[in-house]
């Protein structure tokens, strides 16, 4: 099994080009099974949740093909209806093919993702809400059975709680239905936008009618489209906090800082100086990183994907934190390893209070999801010898080239068997 190798302790210095966003990538891959006209797809990262979508569109019936102006999609009249659990087990947006084959074929069989390292991740406000649209389902040997006999039918949906994927199975899946959708409280995710974008795009007719409020007038037919999909603000995160645990001087280059603007305000308060330019900005690591008060939030607010990163250069502040997570039942793996490094983190239930002025040890450590792992590698970059992280195959679900893209801004890495 691949292991990554880490010797800290570099300030890291350079240029880092964001790839593609993950996230938004696969409910756009999801909502390709709509169309029957080719779609091309440009920045897609090459992660394996990617791989593995267009695995599951192959076994759906997608044609699909590598060209030098992206990734292209061609689906008929005729998909296959059945998302098998060795697609879906090992990443849970696989769910998100149900909507776009019950409002294509009208019946579908999509297994259950199950649960993962971070809880027990449900999909219950999915179904409840495709229901709502005409769909009769059951749960059978962990497989979700799904028909809408008369076709999916317009409806009014508001979401009991915010929930990123079931606002996009819907959003798919109401593009295709009879009349009018309005769906109320969703989540407004920059990828959700982009999703949106795409969909409209494409020939659909979707509108934001107030902040978390949307309106989906049902299409019948769509056209053949190219699209970029937006830049991944989870890896710059990730890439931000990278410069000022280091306190390094990186320019982070394709994305769109309005986007990552709580991620921005909060890396200033700590300490860091950014500058903000068009598609770019340059981060300055600080000597002295100040401590904080963070909750994880549905989007505007902090990010539960950056939740692990940030408490990293927590460990480094002058005074105490707490992180206080609200998405997730347990997201709080990378403590435990952390500790092992010298962090002094305690966790109650969803809080983590975090003891400052802490001097990383390196160590042998055990990645445990995707965010996780990387907050082993930000802890090993900043700690003086050599860390070993070992189950690193989470990491590659998410990050393009995290080795190559580290390295050349002047960390001391790389991939071990
Ligand atoms: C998406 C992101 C993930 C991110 C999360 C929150 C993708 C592929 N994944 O995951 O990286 O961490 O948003 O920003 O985009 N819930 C239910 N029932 C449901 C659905 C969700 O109880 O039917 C709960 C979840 O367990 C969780 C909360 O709602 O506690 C939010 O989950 P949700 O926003 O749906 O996350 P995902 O779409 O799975």
């Amino acid at each position: 099994m691949q292991k990554l190798e880490v010797f800290g302790a570099n300030k890291l210095k350079g240029q880092i080009k964001i790839s593609g966003s993950k996230n938004a990538s696969l409910p756009i891959l999801a909502a390709t099974l709509l169309s029957n006209k080719k779609i091309t797809l440009k920045n897609l990262p090459k992660v394996r949740d990617i791989e593995t979508m267009l695995s599951l569109l192959k076994s759906l019936g997608s044609k699909i093909k590598l060209s030098k102006n992206g990734t292209i999609i061609e689906n008929s009249n005729q998909n296959k209806k059945f998302a098998s659990y060795s697609l879906v087990k090992t990443m849970r947006a696989g769910i998100l093919v149900l909507g776009p084959l019950l409002s294509k074929h009208k019946s579908a069989k999509v297994s259950l993702p199950g649960g993962c390292a971070i809880g027990t991740r449900p999909v219950d406000i999915h179904l409840k809400a495709l229901s709502k649209l005409g769909v009769e389902y059951k749960i059978d040997h962990g497989y979700v059975i799904a028909n809408a006999p008369k076709g999916l039918e317009g409806n009014k949906i508001k979401f009991p709680k915010i929930s990123v994927g079931a606002t996009e199975n819907l959003i798919i899946a109401a593009s295709f239905a009879k009349g009018t959708t309005i769906l109320s409280n969703c989540a407004i995710e920059p990828e959700i936008k982009d999703l949106v974008n795409f969909l409209n795009k494409m020939g659909c007719n979707i509108k934001w009618i107030s902040k978390r409020k949307i309106k989906i007038f049902g299409v019948k037919k769509v056209k053949e489209i190219s699209y970029p999909v937006m830049f991944d603000r989870i890896e710059a995160g990730t890439y931000l906090i990278a410069a000022a645990v280091t306190k390094g001087n990186l320019k982070i280059t394709n994305i769109i800082p309005e986007i990552i603007k709580t991620e921005i305000n909060l890396l200033k308060k700590l300490g860091s100086k950014i500058i903000i330019k068009k598609n770019e900005l340059q981060i300055l690591g600080n000597k002295k990183i100040k401590n904080t008060k963070i909750k994880t939030a549905p989007y505007p607010g902090f990010p539960t994907d950056l939740q692990a990163q940030i408490m990293v250069l927590l460990c480094k502040a002058n005074k105490n934190s707490v992180i206080r997570e609200d998405i997730f039942e347990n997201r709080f793996m990378h403590v435990a390893e952390l500790n092992r490094m010298g962090a002094k983190i305690l966790t109650n239930g969803n809080k983590a209070i975090v003891e400052g002025n802490i001097n990383f040890a390196p160590a042998e450590l055990m990645a445990t999801d995707l965010r996780a792992s990387v907050s082993l590698i930000l802890a090993a970059l900043t700690a003086k010898g050599k860390s070993i992280i070992n189950r690193i195959y989470h990491l590659d679900r998410g990050y393009e080239n995290i080795e190559k893209k580290l390295k050349k801004v002047g960390a001391k890495i790389r991939r071990i068997n």
